[in-house]
Order: C-alpha cells, then sequence, then structure tokens
C-alpha cells in the first residue's frame, strides 16, 4: 500500500483570493495559472497496518504542529472515502521549492499527497477527482493536477462538488517562461489563509477585486489562446496588483512586499521601457515571479541577479500534471 507521486506548483495569473466556505475551501472566484517545470514536490505515501498515527517527513526532518495536523487531517478525508479508517501512513515529501515564501510549496505538495495517497489506499481517481480532493488540501493545490494553463472553476454548488479545476493549454502549446525572483527564505508572517479571510472580511477593495475577474479571465483565455504575450503580461500583473490593493486597505492593513519587492518590480517595468517584454506577478510572500519570452532569457536572468537584495534567481518552462513514479 505504498505510492509516489510528482506535482509541479503553479503560480496563478489570475489569483485564487478569498473563499467562501474555509472547511470545504471554496473561492469566492475563478482563477487561472501556469504550472511550472522548475518548482516540485516529490511524496510517497506508505499506509501500514502496524502504524497507530501517521508520521510525516519533510525534506528528511520529521514534521509535527500545524503542518502536521494539516496533512493528517487530510489523510483522514482519504481514509474515510477509502473506508479504512484506521489505517495509518509513513508520508515522506521532497520539496524541490523554497517553503512558503510565496512560492506555492502547499500546491506541489498537497498535489503530489493527494495523488501518492489515494493511489496507496487503492483508490482510483479521475484527474477531475483529484482536483476536487486536493482543493480541500490547499485551495491553488486544484490546479497543479495539470500542466500547463489550467483554469479553478469556483462551482455554485454548497457542497464543493463542481469546484475543480480543469486544463486550458498543455505545457506544450505555449513556451512562456517564468523566472522566480527569490528575495528571501523565510516563512512569512500572515499565512495565505489568514490573509484572505481578513480581506474578504474589511477590505472595502474587495467588492471591486471580484467584479474585475470575469473580464480578466476572458482576456487572459484569448492571450493564451492567440499567444499574445503582451496580453497576457499586462493582465497578469494588473491582476496581481489589484490582489495586493486588497491587503493594503483590509483593516488592519497589512502587505507580503517587502523593499525588494518593490526594486524588482520596478526593474521588471524599466526592462519593459528598455524593449524586453517582462512582466511580474506576486502571490502571498515577498518574491516575485517574472514572466518573459525564451529568447530574453539571458537578458532577464542577468538584469534580475543584479537587484540588490535578490539571492537567487530560478528559471522555469511550463511544466507537466501530476504524474506516478
Ligand atoms: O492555496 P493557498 O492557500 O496556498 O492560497 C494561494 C493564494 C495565492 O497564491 C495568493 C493565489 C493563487 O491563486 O495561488
Amino acid at each position: 500500500m505504498k505510492a509516489t507521486a510528482k506535482a509541479h506548483t503553479n503560480i496563478a495569473l489570475i489569483k485564487y483570493w478569498g473563499k467562501r466556505n474555509d472547511e470545504l475551501i471554496l473561492p469566492t472566484n475563478n482563477s487561472l495559472s501556469l504550472t511550472l517545470d522548475g518548482f516540485y514536490t516529490t511524496t510517497t505515501v506508505d499506509f501500514q497496518e502496524d502504524l497507530k498515527e501517521d508520521y510525516f517527513e519533510l525534506d528528511g526532518e520529521p514534521v509535527m504542529g500545524e503542518a502536521y495536523k494539516r496533512v493528517t487531517a487530510f489523510l483522514d478525508l482519504i481514509r474515510r472515502m477509502a473506508d479504512k479508517e484506521d489505517l495509518f501512513a509513513r508520508v515522506k515529501s521532497y520539496n524541490q521549492v523554497p517553503t512558503a515564501a510565496g512560492f506555492a510549496s502547499s500546491a506541489s505538495g498537497f498535489a503530489a499527497l493527494t495523488a501518492a495517497a489515494t493511489k496507496a489506499i487503492g483508490l482510483d481517481l479521475s484527474d477531475t477527482e483529484l482536483s476536487r480532493l486536493t482543493r480541500q488540501g490547499s485551495g491553488s493545490s486544484s490546479r497543479s493536477i495539470y500542466g500547463g494553463f489550467a483554469e479553478w472553476e469556483m462551482g455554485e454548488k454548497e457542497d464543493g462538488s463542481d469546484s475543480y479545476a480543469v486544463p486550458i493549454a498543455s505545457e506544450n502549446h505555449w513556451d512562456v517562461r517564468m523566472a522566480g525572483v527569490v528575495l528571501t527564505s523565510k516563512m512569512k508572517k500572515i499565512s495565505s489563509r489568514a490573509g484572505m479571510r481578513r480581506t474578504v472580511e474589511t477590505s472595502p477593495f474587495y467588492e471591486g477585486w471580484l467584479k474585475s475577474i470575469p473580464e480578466d479571465l476572458s482576456q487572459i483565455k484569448k492571450a493564451i489562446s492567440d499567444k499574445d504575450f503582451t496580453r497576457l503580461g499586462e493582465i497578469a500583473e494588473a491582476n496581481c496588483l489589484k490582489m495586493h490593493a486588497t491587503s493594503l486597505a483590509a483593516k488592519p492593513p497589512f502587505t507580503y512586499w517587502i523593499d525588494s519587492t518593490i526594486r524588482v518590480m520596478q526593474q521588471v517595468q524599466e526592462m519593459r521601457e528598455q524593449g524586453i517584454p517582462a512582466y511580474f506577478t506576486i502571490d502571498a510572500g515577498p518574491n516575485v515571479k517574472v514572466l518573459y519570452l525564451p529568447e530574453y532569457e539571458e537578458q532577464v536572468e542577468r538584469i534580475l541577479r543584479e537587484v540588490p537584495g535578490v539571492t537567487d534567481v530560478i528559471l522555469s518552462k511550463p511544466g507537466p500534471g501530476v504524474s506516478y513514479l
């Protein structure tokens, strides 16, 4: 009863920002992402009859506390589905992603865990079923089931049965690149979960954010199908700024940005003035991701590495969906 799965992280170009149901993780808007080749999690789940509780190890270190509870609570869902409620597992994960610094390690982490655990316990789930299930571990992981561009449809039903991701274009459709600009590997102070909640409950800008999503989505899907890089970048960058604006207007206000976040944003805008098409997006953390085209890779990397405060630049192509090893 053992299986290993690999899942890649994804970066949202139209952000998921806010829940209508915290427990089932049902969002208030559709989101759309690019799955990345360079960042992934590999997870082995081994259910063993003689275990009295789950055991979870990340990058060779035992994990306790909140992160452990999140994993066991999620395994409970899978045990219930398989009707094997007293079967516990050894879970070993390896992250090729800086954990919890805005590189969405929870997306690749939960997608790999879902695929490995369901396979190990003998459930044979479709991609749609995997996406719907992993959503309950981490919302953004619903999109990591697919390679390339994927859209998480918020759905309408209260039980979440119609809230899962669908593929928009595979990793082979269009070679757009993304640079992960690493500024700090420190754990963030406000989790995406807490940040979303405060924003939904208190930000007067939240309503405007929600109203703007359908237009952003239809425009970006057209840009993807037409391979129109300028449109893609403009919509993604503006969508990211709108998301971060909602948190600046929350009570109390907060931001995930640090000084070097803003320096990188300005550098990207300067690149465009010099004729290099590049656009940024930022999640619930200080690090910046930069969208660019392959022919500008060398220039983009060199310029980003020179920005004060940048500790690393990790380049990535579009990546594949979840797979079993
Ligand atoms: O799924 P979570 O709880 O890691 O939330 C992710 C939220 C953002 O990264 C900010 C946006 C997104 O759509 O991935």
